[in-house]
Formats: structure tokens, C-alpha cells, sequence
């Protein structure tokens, strides 16, 4: 039974690999010439993918009947122009680009409920951000970078944990998980508009630019995402040790030196040669 569970597992996966990636059939399509009439979102002169997708959804075998259509042409099921056939097509070809195109109506209903899951994804997305804003974010945050409008770098008043970045202050809470917190979305409109009094006062003069906020964001979420593998920047005892560690060592040199200076402060060997000429 678990063989059987397993085979059933695998092939469902292979499947998917094989079969239902659009971008496959994309690229197969590039070589024929099914893209001059065709388009993923617009009717061209035959229909859209997404439509074609859309009305074979719950067909059971939509992909066979649609790979024949391709190869042996098509018509009244869509309007008066027909779809020419296409002899030369090899028919494993035909039915992966088929299975690309059928898998369309997957996507768009997975995007759709991850739209109502996280609303948040259409303001800030972090697939898109590159090295180059999360460095410029971090830049700006600790104020190696100045902002436009001048106003004051972050860490004055903020600190995150970020093996790249020196302990900032503790004014105002430790930012290192204020993504998880408040979502993309959030510590973007609190950067457009400070809630804060204090943040509120040193901005309202200097306000960002979308730009630095973008920045901002994308290094706020990076060093969220991070903060696990960065080493803790608290000096507080290791300080303290260094110090403590340190005098002890003063100490024992001056002792040694000082233990010395009394025993020789004198030198014998001139003072036993004067009371002997004496
Ligand atoms: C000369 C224009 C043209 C080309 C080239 C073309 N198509 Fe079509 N296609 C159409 C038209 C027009 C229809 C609508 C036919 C109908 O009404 O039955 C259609 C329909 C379809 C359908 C739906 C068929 C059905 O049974 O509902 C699929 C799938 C399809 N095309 C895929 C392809 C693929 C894959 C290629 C490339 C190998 C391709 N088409 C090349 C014009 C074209
Ligand atoms: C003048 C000091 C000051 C500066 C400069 C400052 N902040 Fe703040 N910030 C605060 C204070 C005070 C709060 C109130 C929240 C708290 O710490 O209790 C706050 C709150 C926040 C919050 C919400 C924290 C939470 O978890 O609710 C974010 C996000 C934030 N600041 C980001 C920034 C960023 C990014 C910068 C640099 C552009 C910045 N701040 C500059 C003082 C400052």
C-alpha cells in the first residue's frame, strides 16, 4: 500500500514538473508559430491561452482533445476563423504545450486565493528586490547614506541586529523584526507618515522619498529574514569581562615591576662595596 501511495505521490509531482509549466510550452510555442495568432492574456486571432484554459478547466480529457485539435486544426468552436493543423507537429510537443496552457486556470486560481490570503503582497513584494536596495536600506539606516531631505539616519534613534551594521540606539525599539510584525505594507506607511511624536518631530521637515522607503523596507525585511544567523550585538558582559580581565593584568604587571622596585631600590652591590671601604 505505501508503494503504491508512493508511485502515486511521484508521478503526481513528475507530472506537474513535466507537464504543467506554462513556461515550457512557451518556449515550444516560440519555435512554431502558434505565438503569430496567440497570446497568453489577449485574443489575437484565435483566442487566449487563459481563455482557452479557462473553458477546458473541468473537461476530463481536455488535453488529448485539444493536442488533436492542434495538430488537425480546429474549427466553429471559438468564432468563424479556423485554426489551420499542424501535420508536422510531434505530438509529445503538442500535448506539453497543451498541458502548459491548460495549467493556466491552476495558476490564476492560486494567485487569486493568495490574494485574499495576503493582501499585503501587491504593495511591497520581495522577490523583485535586489542586493542593490537592500545595501542602499541599509546605507540610508545607518546614515552612510543621507537622506534627500536631510533628515536623520535611523539608527539614532533605532538598532538591528545585523552583523553589518554597529549597535544603534535604544531610544526607540529594536527594529530586527518589525517585518514579521507589521507586514510590508505597515513599515512602509510608517515611514510616509511617522505615528510616532518623537519620529513624527524629526521627519516633518525632512520626509523620505519613496525611493529611501523602498530601501528602507527592503533592508528591514532582509534583516528580519537574517537576524537568525547574525551573532547577538550585546557588549553589555562581554564588555565588563574584557574590563575586569584587563585590570587584572594591569595589576599583576605593576606587582611584579613594583615587588621588584622595592627589593633592588637599593642597589646592594654598591652599597655592600661602601660600607666595606669605609
Ligand atoms: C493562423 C492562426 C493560428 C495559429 C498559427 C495557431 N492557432 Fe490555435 N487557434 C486559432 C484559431 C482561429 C482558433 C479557434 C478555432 C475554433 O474556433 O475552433 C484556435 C484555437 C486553438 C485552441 C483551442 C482549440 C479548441 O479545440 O478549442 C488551442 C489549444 C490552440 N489554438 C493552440 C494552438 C497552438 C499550440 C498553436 C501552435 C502549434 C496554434 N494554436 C497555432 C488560430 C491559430
Ligand atoms: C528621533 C528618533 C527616531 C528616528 C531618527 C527614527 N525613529 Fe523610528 N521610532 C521612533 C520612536 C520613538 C518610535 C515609537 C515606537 C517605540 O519605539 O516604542 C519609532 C517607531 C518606529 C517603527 C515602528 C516600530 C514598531 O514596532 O511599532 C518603525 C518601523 C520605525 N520607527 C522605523 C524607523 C526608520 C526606518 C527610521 C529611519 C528612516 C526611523 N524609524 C527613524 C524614533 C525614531
Amino acid at each position: 500500500m505505501k508503494i503504491l501511495i508512493s508511485i502515486v505521490t511521484i508521478s503526481f509531482f513528475f507530472g506537474q514538473f513535466v507537464f504543467a509549466d506554462f513556461n515550457q510550452a512557451e518556449s515550444l510555442m516560440k519555435k512554431s508559430d502558434c505565438l503569430a495568432c496567440h497570446s497568453k492574456t489577449q485574443k489575437i486571432v484565435g483566442p487566449s491561452f487563459e481563455e482557452i484554459s479557462k473553458k477546458y478547466k473541468n473537461e476530463k480529457n481536455a488535453s488529448t482533445q485539444l493536442t488533436q485539435s492542434v495538430i488537425k486544426g480546429s474549427q466553429g468552436k471559438w468564432g468563424a476563423i479556423p485554426m489551420p493543423p499542424h501535420p508536422t507537429l510531434n505530438e509529445k510537443d503538442a500535448q506539453t504545450m497543451i498541458e502548459g496552457i491548460l495549467s493556466l486556470a491552476n495558476t490564476e486560481e492560486n494567485s487569486k486565493k493568495k490574494e485574499k490570503n495576503e493582501p499585503e503582497a501587491s504593495t511591497f513584494d520581495p522577490t523583485t528586490v535586489t542586493q542593490v536596495d537592500i545595501e542602499k536600506g541599509q546605507f540610508y539606516f545607518e546614515g552612510r547614506l543621507r537622506f534627500q531631505n536631510r533628515g536623520p539616519s535611523c539608527i539614532a534613534c533605532h538598532h538591528v541586529k545585523n552583523d553589518a551594521v554597529i549597535g544603534g540606539g535604544i531610544l526607540a525599539k529594536d527594529l530586527t523584526s518589525v517585518f514579521s510584525r507589521l507586514g510590508g505594507r505597515g513599515v512602509q506607511a510608517i515611514l510616509g507618515q511617522p505615528p510616532f511624536a518623537v519620529m513624527e518631530q524629526a521627519y516633518l521637515d525632512h520626509p523620505l522619498t519613496p525611493d529611501e522607503i523602498y530601501a528602507l523596507v527592503a533592508f528591514l525585511n532582509d534583516a528580519d529574514q537574517k537576524h537568525l544567523y547574525q551573532t547577538p550585538k550585546d557588549y553589555g558582559a562581554g564588555l565588563v569581562l574584557s574590563g575586569v580581565f584587563g585590570a587584572i593584568v594591569l595589576m599583576v604587571f605593576f606587582l611584579f615591576i613594583g615587588a621588584r622596585r622595592k627589593r633592588f631600590s637599593v642597589n646592594q652591590d654598591i652599597f655592600k662595596r661602601q660600607i666595606k671601604s669605609q
